[in-house]
Order: C-alpha cells, then sequence, then structure tokens
C-alpha cells in the first residue's frame, strides 16, 4: 500500500490507530513539534523499498511523521509500543526532553544528553544518538575538517549538545556557543566538561562576537530551530564576526535560511542540512533494520522530493 509521505498525524490518530493505521506491519515514525517540514518519511519509506527488493520482509515496514508535543510525549511513546512502531526519529523539541523516559548504555547519549533514535527492546525504549554521526559526514561530503577548527556552535538544545560533542571528538581547537537562553550555554558546557571526549586543548566557552581572540576561518553550525520559518531572521550576523570559511545550517527545509542567504551574498561556502539528514536517518535506519542502508536511493528520493 502506498503511504502518503506528507501526512501529518497526531496524538489522537495513535489512540486509535488499530482502527485508522494505514498498515499492519512493522512501523517507524519520526515526531517533532513542528514536523510537516520533516522530508524523514520520503527518505526512509524510498529506503525501505530498495531494501524491500532483496529483503520482503522489508516490504511490510512503513515510516511515518507525527507531530507531537512535549506534554504528549511520555503518553506517545507507550501507544507507540503498543502499536507496533519498532523505531522513532525525534527532532525539535524532543530531543534531550526524551532522556527521562528511555534506557540508554550509548555514550553519545549519556555525554550529549540528547537521543535522536529511538529502539523498542524487551527494556523498553533505548536511545542512541546519529546526530553527531551527520553532522561529521555532511562536513565530509563538503570537505570541511574539524581537527584543529574554530566552531562556532549556534544553539545549546538537543541537536547542539549532539554537534558539540562530536566536535570534541573530533578535537576542534576551540568550541564557542551562543544561544538565546544564556543558562543554557553554561549548563551544556559544564556538562561537556564532563565528557570522555574532551581534549585538555580544546577551549569551550561561550560565544561573545566581541570575542577578539577569534580569528577568520571558523566553522559556524547553527543548530537552532530559528530558520524553520521562512520569516525567521539570521541566529547570527556573519558581518559581526571575522570571515569564517564555512557555514552550515541543520535546517533542509527552507533550503536557504537567511544565515545560509547571508554566506552566500558574501561568497563564504555554506551548505544546508539535507545531507546530514540523509547520513544521520541512514545510520538510525542500520539500527533498526540490522542492513546496511541505501544512501544513493536515500539522497535521490530526497532530491527528487524538493525538486
Ligand atoms: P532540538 O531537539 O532539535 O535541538 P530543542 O532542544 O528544542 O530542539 O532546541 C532548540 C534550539 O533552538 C535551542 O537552542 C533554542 O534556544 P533556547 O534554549 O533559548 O530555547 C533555539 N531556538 C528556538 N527558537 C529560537 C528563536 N526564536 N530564536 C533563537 N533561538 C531559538
Amino acid at each position: 500500500m502506498h503511504v502518503e509521505t506528507e501526512i501529518v498525524y497526531k496524538l489522537v490518530h495513535l489512540k486509535d490507530w488499530s482502527n485508522c493505521r494505514p498498515h499492519e506491519g512493522t512501523a517507524l515514525a519520526v515526531i517533532g513539534h513542528p514536523i510537516a517540514h520533516s522530508l524523514s518519511p520520503v527518505i526512509h519509506n524510498a529506503a525501505l523499498a530498495e531494501l524491500g527488493k532483496t529483503t520482503p520482509e522489508f516490504n511490510e515496514w512503513r515510516y511515518f511523521k507525527f507531530d507531537i508535543a512535549p506534554e504528549e510525549l511520555r503518553e506517545a511513546l507507550d501507544l507507540f509500543h503498543q502499536n507496533n512502531f519498532l523505531g522513532l526519529n525525534l527532532t525539535v523539541p524532543h530531543k534531550a526532553l526524551v532522556l527521562e523516559y528511555i534506557h540508554t548504555d550509548v555514550t553519545a547519549v549519556e555525554e550529549s544528553g540528547a537521543a535522536n533514535t529511538l529502539k523498542h527492546s524487551g527494556k523498553g525504549w533505548m536511545g542512541f544518538n546519529t546526530d553527531g554521526y551527520g553532522l561529521n559526514h555532511a562536513l565530509e561530503d563538503e570537505s570541511v575538517s574539524i581537527p584543529g577548527a574554530d566552531v562556532i556552535l549556534l544553539g545549546a538544545g538537543g541537536a547542539a549538545r549532539a554537534a558539540a560533542l562530536e566536535c570534541l571528538a573530533w578535537r576542534c581547537a576551540s568550541l564557542r556557543i551562543q544561544n538565546r537562553t544564556r543558562s543554557t550555554i553554561h549548563s551544556l558546557i559544564s556538562h561537556l566538561k564532563k565528557s570522555t571526549a574532551l581534549a585538555s586543548t580544546t577551549e569551550l566557552i561561550p560565544f561573545d562576537s566581541e570575542d577578539s581572540e577569534l580569528g577568520a576561518g571558523a566553522i559556524v553550525i547553527n543548530a537552532t530551530s530559528l530558520g524553520l520559518k521562512a520569516e525567521d531572521e539570521s541566529p547570527l550576523d556573519l558581518t559581526k564576526i571575522p570571515r569564517p570559511a564555512f557555514v552550515f545550517d541543520m535546517i533542509y527545509r527552507p533550503a536557504q535560511t537567511a544565515l545560509l542567504l547571508q554566506a552566500t551574498k558574501l561568497g563564504i561556502k555554506n551548505a544546508n542540512g539535507l545531507s546530514m539528514l540523509v547520513h544521520q536517518g541512514a545510520a538510525s535506519l542500520e539500527l533498526w533494520t540490522g542492513e546496511k542502508a541505501p544512501i544513493p536511493t536515500m539522497q535521490q528520493a530526497v532530491r527528487a522530493a524538493l525538486s
């Protein structure tokens, strides 16, 4: 059966899933609030169809998208399990909030305090984090290298935590963190200071655009949700800092946020989060299926959806 990848389901549908479910097999989903923009169903359903060509079992798997508010998260997790959902992806604002309700023995989740992937096992929902992996591979696709770089990270929520940890693990020279809520920067920094990934030489500080120590050539990473709405302003004025070498925005829809638009105007190399979405999605799919993810199929599906 064809699944409409743009349908946004809600808690009310999940409560009545046995009556309204579009299929009987194993289910997967991405949950967020907002979620309408998400291309994860497009990518994963294309990947499952490809896997189904050699392993017919995957023809019975489907991936959906659900708009779940933070206060609905706990109830939704129980209902997803009761309704045969094997795996979930989490996006804004659930990545850090979900830690209260899951088990994990994964260092990336414990040290970042955030999970973007869940898999149900005998113990309940187990948390994983494939965001750092996805970010690193997306930067690699652009020939941008984290080791030795100065990184300016915008945001201190779930996605930013995973990005911060990845930058530390890859031995960036310095990590500067900016966030709308200043207190969250400090709690993230004290959390990261306990990380086994932190090298003694890495500078870890709140970002201040007056920072006289910051030279040109930094990597700017936007991990805030500012930019998801077309009318959103940029989280950073790039003319106020020494010229960065690269600007990466985790947002992929709209394809060009105000931040990326300014980078392009200034002639600074930049990329949106599409490639990160594919790589983190591939790692999640491998956790659920135990099969190698068909990355070219996933890339093709996402390009077709956007064209
Ligand atoms: P995710 O799980 O995807 O990381 P999150 O944990 O809710 O989502 O984090 C969202 C990030 O975007 C936070 O850094 C948030 O800043 P606050 O800590 O101040 O809430 C940031 N953010 C969200 N809306 C924003 C806005 N309008 N302006 C600036 N930053 C914003």
